[in-house]
């Protein structure tokens, strides 16, 4: 006898609309597509998912086709109820019953219209919403002629004998989902969801690639002409299928703890230097990426200036463009998908977001050899000499900060999920340290922060520090600095101007640039010692106040002020063109003076 009376629904019609105005309109294709490959997959011959586009009533429409076992009317009547799967297994992992329905109908208020055969026959159900409430939309029965007043309407209907005249084949099981859109004059094609929000030109393509790393193999996803820029239909290649073929550079190393780090290298293209190499010849753009998969699905994808300015976090200096990540959870990993699949959540205490950071740190301990020698561009030491290293060095013991060098002190909150959910892994120290062949490996033993100067604009730019001096990524403890910063080309043009009797013009322009890069550098690195100290030396001073402090804009308005710079520098340039032998050049690195 049971123990509970079960709990019921009292606003059926609340809860139904609910669930589906808030499921994010983008989940739309992956919904939509895994019903299709779901019911490929178990076609014993031709396992096949097609999307394309049909004109109905004379717009063009997104239409997706598959084979497999096909739905009956009353199973297609059935299959429009929420929480309701037909032939799968329902379960928090697996699936809810509602896909179809909360993903499409938000951006098809229109309609949703489901086609399906099975044994020769085929029945048809379009979804919508009419004043206000969700359902399967009243038609007469298509073919019948009525007695005015007499008519009959029907939500399934059957439409064989239409689908064979649009030329639909009926002696195999298949199902065909066309979406009409939130109007009939919507291309749903090409503007998926009626510019809310606005799709690229060729959107499909990618939003498939962006979301799966890899398809069962036996089943062929073909993408049609007008969906891509190629005149024939098109097999989609999932990112896993191309990384031995499409890519300079591809490893997979396993992590523990049932993970797998993906590492690809995509070189620039030769002919078109905004793209990488694997763009040649593909269904999609190829901008480089990260992301989490889990069965074979991609999670918090992130690529672009997004992907570019966090490369650093995952031990890749320079070469985010070209680098990508993808961080592999086995299929028995503990995580819950949420309910609209968009994240996935760490199953028990918390049930935290899963993120791509959680494994920042085992990202860049597992990097292998030859993405650590593309990912680590060394940097020249010139703004830095032996004096600097030693007053960082001091500095960083007099503020409490030579532990830093040691323990990766402001990335304490990085905390890897991996062991299941539980144990940390631990962030790289000295190996990192080892990487860095050039002269700020000596300015982090000393104080721990790495400056890393960047004089390619475009560098510049995938740091996000365009009209900034420099930023610090806490993570690494690495300092990129902005060697064209407004403010320093001022201080040079300066000084310039003041030692111009000094000297000609070109042995002073070697040394105005030596003399005030040393001084920019190293008011950088203090401006972060300082910060960082505070963490450690008051209690008033909180994580997100020391991001405050360090931020790349307080640091540019720190690097902005030189006036107090100027007679010291220019002091410098005099020392040096003094004892400098009168026909010697100027030496690459100048004794610069101790703080002023
Ligand atoms: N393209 C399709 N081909 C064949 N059957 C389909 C197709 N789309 C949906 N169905 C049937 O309709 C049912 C409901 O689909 P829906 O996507 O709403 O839920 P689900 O796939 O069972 O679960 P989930 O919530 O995980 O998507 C499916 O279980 C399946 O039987
Ligand atoms: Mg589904």
């Amino acid at each position: 006898m049971s123990k509970v009376t079960g709990l019921g629904v009292d606003d059926e019609a609340f809860l139904v609309s609910s669930l589906i105005d808030r499921c994010p309109k983008v989940m739309m294709l992956r919904e939509l597509v895994q019903n299709a490959i779901e019911a490929a997959r178990q076609c014993p011959d031709l396992k096949q998912v097609r999307i394309g586009t049909v004109e109905v009533e004379g717009v063009r429409k997104l239409r997706i086709w598959n084979t497999g076992p096909g739905m009956d009317a009353d199973a297609l009547y059935r299959m429009c109820d929420l929480a309701s799967s037909i032939g799968k297994v329902k379960g928090l992992d697996r699936n809810f019953g509602m896909g179809a329905k909360v993903a499409s109908l938000p951006s098809n208020h229109h309609g949703v219209r489901y086609r399906s055969c099975a044994a020769g026959r085929v029945s048809e159900v379009t979804l919508g919403k009419r004043d206000g409430v969700y359902g399967r939309l009243l038609r007469p029965q298509p073919g019948r002629v009525y007695r005015p007043g007499a008519e009959r309407l029907v939500d399934v209907a059957d439409v064989t004998e239409l689908a064979v005249d649009d030329g639909l084949p009926v002696d195999h099981d298949w199902t065909e989902v066309v979406l009409l859109g939130q109007e009939p004059g919507q291309d749903t094609a090409i503007d998926p969801y009626h510019g809310d929000p606005a799709s690229k030109p060729y959107w499909l393509p990618q939003a498939l690639y962006h979301r799966y790393f890899d398809l069962p193999a036996d089943v062929a996803l073909v993408v049609e002409p007008g969906l891509h820029w190629f005149k024939a239909p098109r097999r989609f290649e999932p990112l896993k299928r191309r990384a031995t073929t499409a890519f300079a550079g591809y490893e997979a190393v396993p992590a523990g703890q049932g993970i797998t780090i993906h590492y690809l290298h995509d070189p620039q293209h030769a002919a078109r230097p905004q793209e990488n190499a694997s763009s040649e010849d593909a269904l999609q753009a190829s901008s480089s990426l990260i992301a989490v998969v889990w069965r074979n699905e991609m999670y918090e994808v992130q690529h672009g200036s997004p992907w570019f300015y966090e490369a650093p976090i995952f031990g890749f200096t320079f070469g985010g463009r070209h680098l990508s990540v993808l961080i592999e959870l086995s299929d028995d990993y503990p995580l819950l998908p949420d309910m609209y699949r968009q994240f996935l959540r760490y199953e028990g205490s918390e049930q935290q977001q899963v993120r791509t950071k959680d494994f920042a740190a085992l990202v860049r301990e597992k990097q292998p050899g030859w993405v650590r020698s593309i990912a680590r561009r060394t940097t020249e030491g010139r703004a830095v000499n032996a004096a600097i290293v030693n007053e960082f060095g001091s500095l960083a013991g007099r503020l409490g900060l030579d532990q830093l060098s040691e323990g990766d002190k402001a990335a304490e909150g990085e905390k890897a999920e991996g062991s299941k959910g539980k144990a940390s892994v631990t962030a790289p120290k000295e190996k990192d340290v080892s990487a860095t062949s050039d002269a700020f490996a000596g300015v982090r033993k000393a104080c721990g922060v790495e400056p890393v100067l960047l004089r390619n604009p475009v560098d510049v730019r995938d740091r996000w520090l365009e009209g900034r001096a420099a930023c610090f990524y806490p993570e690494t403890q690495q300092l990129f600095i902005n060697m064209g910063y407004d403010g320093l080309l001022r201080f040079q043009g300066q000084l310039h101007d003041a030692a111009a009797p000094l000297a000609d013009k070109e042995t002073l322009r070697q040394l105005v640039e030596d003399v005030t890069e040393g001084h920019f550098v190293r008011r950088l690195v203090r401006a972060v010692l300082f910060g960082l100290a505070k963490h450690l030396n008051s209690k008033n001073w909180q994580k997100g106040h020391i991001e405050k402090a360090i931020s790349p804009e307080a640091l540019s308005t720190a690097a902005d002020d030189f006036d107090d710079l100027l007679p010291g520098a220019l002091a410098a340039i005099r020392d040096h063109l003094a004892s400098r032998p009168l026909d010697a050049s100027p030496s690459p690195e100048p004794a610069l003076p101790l703080p002023v």
